[in-house]
């Protein structure tokens, strides 16, 4: 049993190149985490200095009693799969999973032992004897996920490990890692800027920009509760409708209406909200909160039609997800809002407000 925390970190590649600012969270056994974020956030970084690949400028590493900031990677029982699965071209799979084994001097018998059950448990047994080269991609992903697995680490860490599939196969091996993690209870760290990834693998999610953890909690917590704008932005696909409005006393202005704002502490002169395109609707007589546009665009995603359109009045634009057989015009559409499902945020920090 051990619990993988990180308290302060803090990594200053260059004055100005500072990946990870001030990091600290915890991950308990079986816990699966993802750092979920754009390119160059600082995931790698810091999954890199949780290896001890890099050595942090502050903070400490600490899994279970052991202080780890300054131990090297060899003396960190954690294995690590890379993006590029990092095989050795010229030694068969059976020979790539034994690799770290041999290396720690483990019994003959043993390597061979534990090689078998973890090429039974990925499914490689048949392709034992085989070169990487040799391998489909999806494949050689599952030989260095089988590397990870035998050497039974205190912890996992895996940076993009699904990135090099096609979609398909993304989603196919996607399940089967979720399956093989539930059952090894032990702290996982993923990295991937996949959102669809790090909802459906995680138990909890931190969303990184700038070195910094904009919001850690469980994925459904961070869909429906976004902390900030950035969050409410970055996860979703379809992207969540962000528009900027002006207020009067405690309204905002949309469209021909107005909404009242959160409680807040003084009145602002103008305000951020978001709406996700599955919490509005076509009006019907009976709808409070209606805004009228007309559709410029209609996407076909086969389930269902994402319309883009354009607020009358305004340059502001929402998307509205819409079942195919529906009857609807294109011209003076009306819309329902949630109100319910408003995200506020204020709009200079992007901080939630509700
Ligand atoms: N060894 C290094 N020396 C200097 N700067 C570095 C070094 N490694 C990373 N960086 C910088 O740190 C920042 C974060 O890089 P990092 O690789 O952690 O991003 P990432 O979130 O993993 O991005 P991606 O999604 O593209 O993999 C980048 O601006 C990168 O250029
Ligand atoms: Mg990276």
């Amino acid at each position: 049993m051990a619990t993988l925390k990180l308290q302060s970190l803090r990594k200053q590649f260059a004055p100005n190149v500072v990946p990870v600012k001030d990091i600290s969270l915890t991950v308990e056994d079986g816990e699966f985490l993802t750092l979920l974020g754009p390119s160059g956030c600082g995931k790698s970084t810091l999954l890199r200095l949780i290896a001890g690949l890099e050595q942090p400028t502050a903070g400490q590493i600490v899994v279970g009693e052991n202080n780890l900031t300054h131990a090297p990677p060899g003396d960190r029982n954690m294995a690590m799969v890379f993006q590029s699965y990092a095989l050795y071209p010229h030694m068969t799979v059976a020979e790539n999973i034994a690799a770290s084994l041999k290396i720690r001097k483990t019994p003959k018998p043993e390597i061979q032992q534990r090689v078998s059950t973890v090429a039974e448990t990925l499914g490689l047994s048949h392709l034992l004897d085989r070169k990487p080269g040799q391998l489909s991609g999806g494949q050689r992903q599952r030989v260095a996920l089988a590397r990870a697995l035998v050497r039974n680490p205190e912890v996992f860490l895996l940076d993009e490990p699904l990135s090099n599939l096609d979609a398909l196969l993304r989603e196919q091996v996607r399940e089967e890692l979720k399956q093989l993690f539930e059952t090894q209870n032990k702290p996982v760290v993923y990295v991937t800027h996949d959102q669809t990834e790090a909802m459906t693998l995680s138990s909890k999610v931190a969303v990184l920009l700038d070195g910094l953890v904009q919001q850690l909690d469980p994925p459904s917590r961070i869909y429906t509760h976004p902390a900030n704008k950035f969050v409410a932005g970055f996860v979703g696909s379809p992207q969540m409708n962000l528009l900027s409005l002006k207020c009067q006393g405690y309204r905002a202005i949309l469209g021909e209406f107005s909404l009242p704002l959160p409680s807040l502490s003084s009145q602002p002169e103008a305000i951020d909200i978001g709406i996700r395109p599955e919490d509005l609707s076509l009006a019907t007589e009976d709808d409070e909160i209606t805004v009228r546009g007309d559709v410029f665009l209609v996407e076909n995603f086969g389930r269902e039609l994402l319309a883009s359109m354009k607020i009358n009045g305004s340059n502001d634009v929402l998307r509205i997800l819409i079942e195919p057989d529906r009857q609807w015009e294109k011209e003076g559409l009306k819309l329902a809002i949630n109100p319910h499902r408003i995200h506020w945020f204020d709009a200079k920090t992007g901080d939630r407000l509700n």
